[in-house]
């Protein structure tokens, strides 16, 4: 349950290992017909690039599932879809900078055009990671787009090929993106106050 006043949203959340509810407060950075939108242009723009060729779809699971189901469906070019689920070492939010692969791709990327989908870019490390480990099994060519990114967080030098919104350093939820995995089901995209 929940209560909403122009783009200020407050919702109840049930916090288990609490056994109580508190009171979280958002504020609606992107609704869903502005992210639709935006979808829609990125899409337009990989089919050009990509024009008469099929791209193999590599999300980044979970936060990339959205995301990528929606820009699959605005492509006109053929497509093909499979995933990657990653972990970086290290404990808390403070990441180690070390990634692993936990959940491979069951397809051979050799000599096909990719696309790597991502929800959010933040410190670059999962990016930059995977665009090195699957430009070693030679792709045709290897591209990557992402929703969302936070350019002011960058911790290794990563620029997406393709981004939706550049947005400052904000904890963000919705469209795929979590909290403690809730609120991946919201269709616009959150600020948690
Ligand atoms: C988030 C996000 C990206 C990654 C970006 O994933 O979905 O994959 O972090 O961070 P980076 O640029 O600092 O590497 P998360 O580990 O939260 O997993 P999830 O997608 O399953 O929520």
């Amino acid at each position: 349950m929940g209560t909403a006043k122009g783009n200020e949203h407050k919702l109840w959340l049930y916090i288990s290992g609490q056994k109580k509810y508190t009171l979280l407060a958002m504020k609606r950075l992107f609704g869903d017909k502005e992210i639709r939108k935006k979808v829609g242009l990125l899409a337009g723009q990989i089919s050009r690039d990509f024009a008469g060729r099929e791209v193999l779809l590599v999300g980044i699971l979970k936060g990339a599932f959205i995301f990528m189901a929606d820009l699959a469906r605005k492509m006109t070019t053929p497509v093909k879809m499979d995933f990657v689920r990653l972990a970086s070492y290290g404990q808390g939010t403070i990441s180690s900078g070390k990634v692993r692969i936990t959940k491979d791709l069951e397809t051979s990327v050799k000599g096909k055009d990719v696309l790597i989908v991502e929800d959010i870019i933040d410190t670059g490390v999962t990016l930059k990671y995977l665009f090195r480990r699957l430009k070693a099994r030679r792709p045709r060519s290897l591209k990557t787009v992402a929703l969302l990114d936070k350019p002011s967080r960058r911790r290794v030098r990563f620029q997406a090929d393709y981004v939706g919104f550049a947005i400052e350093d904000h904890f963000v939820v919705g469209y795929g993106l979590d909290w403690n995995e809730k609120f991946r089901n919201l269709p616009g995209i959150y600020v948690v106050k």
